[in-house]
């Protein structure tokens, strides 16, 4: 729950809007800093998760690298004062157009999902001139034990390299001489509250680093991606994830040798309880067995209790009524859809009543849209 002077200051603003609490993502992004320099890790901020303006800036002032999986993403993350050399570029389907932008940016690394697209960077460097700085994402076959639409490392998934293509990747990269082979990249999914895969993912990062290794290959990167999960049930109580169990765990199981870099990727822990989406209450109806509370913010600025069933916090921060009623929590938009919670219990709810969506930072305001021609959803920081 927000502070009675927080929750002040959010009603003097024009719903529905993103508020970015800035004291918590700074604090959020100084226990990283402290935690992963204690092994001398490599952090890069994974950009799809929010490219609100004013949060990049905080970001890249805190050291961070950028991940990307767009070329628009790379040019966002080159406008806003990342540096070049730490930016990479991930994605199953990377288009011409922008691989030769950050050919042209001359970015850190592109890390490759397929076979296929070695070729077509190596042939669109080899019509520049240039050698590309390469990674090859690998699909470890490990289970996040994660939501099925946001875990990525299962043979099943359309994302990285399989094992059993390393062979013919080696003998391809012999006559690609336009490629630079500098690492391997991992990402087995996101919001992964218990740390056992990441352990999993250490064991497969160490099978695979040493075939490579014997292969003739001594890698100066091992990037093991994002994914560390959030608590979105008590967002006040673990407002910043344990930063120092997940850095420890790699540092305890994976083995990367002297001259090797570990990078992480991270997106959703980093911004994801810094966020609430802050909408008004404009209807209450009559439902069969609750009550429907009708918002002004709706699946297009907030789409992950309808993508995904997933949870998010709601509270009423302008009630003071005592006796709590069941609500279901939707929006305007015309889908049964757009429902953000079923019976969630809130005080006596009215017309005008200030709701806050908890934990919305990351995957929020970056995945709204303009269905129903919808008016673009404005943000707030303080
Ligand atoms: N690296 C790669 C290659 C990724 O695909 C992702 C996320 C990340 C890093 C960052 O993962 P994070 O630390 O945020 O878990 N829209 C979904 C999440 C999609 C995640 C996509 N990939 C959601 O709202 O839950």
């Amino acid at each position: 729950m927000f502070s009675q002077e927080k929750k002040i200051q959010l009603q003097k603003h024009k719903t529905p809007f993103y508020f970015y609490d800035f004291g918590l993502l700074q604090k959020t992004l100084s226990v990283i800093n402290t935690e992963s320099k204690k092994y001398n890790y490599h952090v890069h901020y994974a950009f799809k998760a929010n490219t609100n303006l004013k949060i990049i800036e905080v970001v890249k002032n805190s050291g961070f690298g950028a991940d990307c999986v767009s070329g628009n993403e790379v040019k966002c993350a080159i406008e806003n004062g990342f540096k070049n050399s730490e930016i990479v570029f991930a994605g199953v389907g990377k288009s011409d157009d922008e691989i030769n932008y950050a050919l042209d940016q001359n970015i850190f690394c592109f890390n490759c999902e397929s076979i296929q697209e070695l070729e077509v960077i190596n042939e669109l460097a080899n019509l520049k001139s240039k050698v590309a700085q390469i990674a090859l994402r690998i699909n470890p076959n490990v289970d996040a034990y994660t939501h099925k639409y946001i875990t990525t490392g299962l043979e099943e998934n359309k994302f990285g390299i399989n094992p059993y293509e390393f062979e013919t990747v080696i003998e391809k990269l012999k006559n690609l001489p336009h490629l630079k082979l500098i690492g391997l990249h991992f990402h087995i999914g996101s919001q992964i509250t218990d740390l056992s895969p990441f352990k999993k993912l250490c064991t497969r990062v160490n099978e695979i680093n040493n075939y490579f290794l014997n292969k003739g290959f001594d890698l100066p990167i091992i990037n093991v991606g994002g994914g560390l999960g959030i608590n979105y049930h008590e967002p006040d109580n673990e407002a910043i994830v344990d930063f120092e169990a997940y850095f420890k765990l790699f540092y305890d199981f994976i083995e990367i040798r002297k001259n090797q870099q570990l990078h992480f990727e991270l997106g959703r822990s980093v911004v994801g309880n810094c966020g609430s989406l802050i909408s008004r209450v404009l209807y209450i109806k009559n439902g069969i067995n609750t009550n429907f509370a009708i918002l002004d913010a709706g699946m297009t600025e907030l789409i992950r209790p309808a993508l995904y069933q997933a949870f998010h916090k709601i509270e009423n921060i302008s009630s003071i009524e005592e006796e709590i009623v069941k609500y279901d929590i939707v929006g305007p938009i015309c889908e049964s859809s757009d429902c953000f919670g079923k019976a969630v219990e809130l005080p006596i709810t009215k017309r005008g009543d200030f709701i806050a969506i908890r934990s919305a930072g990351a995957y929020g305001e970056v995945m709204s849209s303009k269905y129903n021609l919808r008016d673009d959803v404005r943000s707030v920081c303080f």
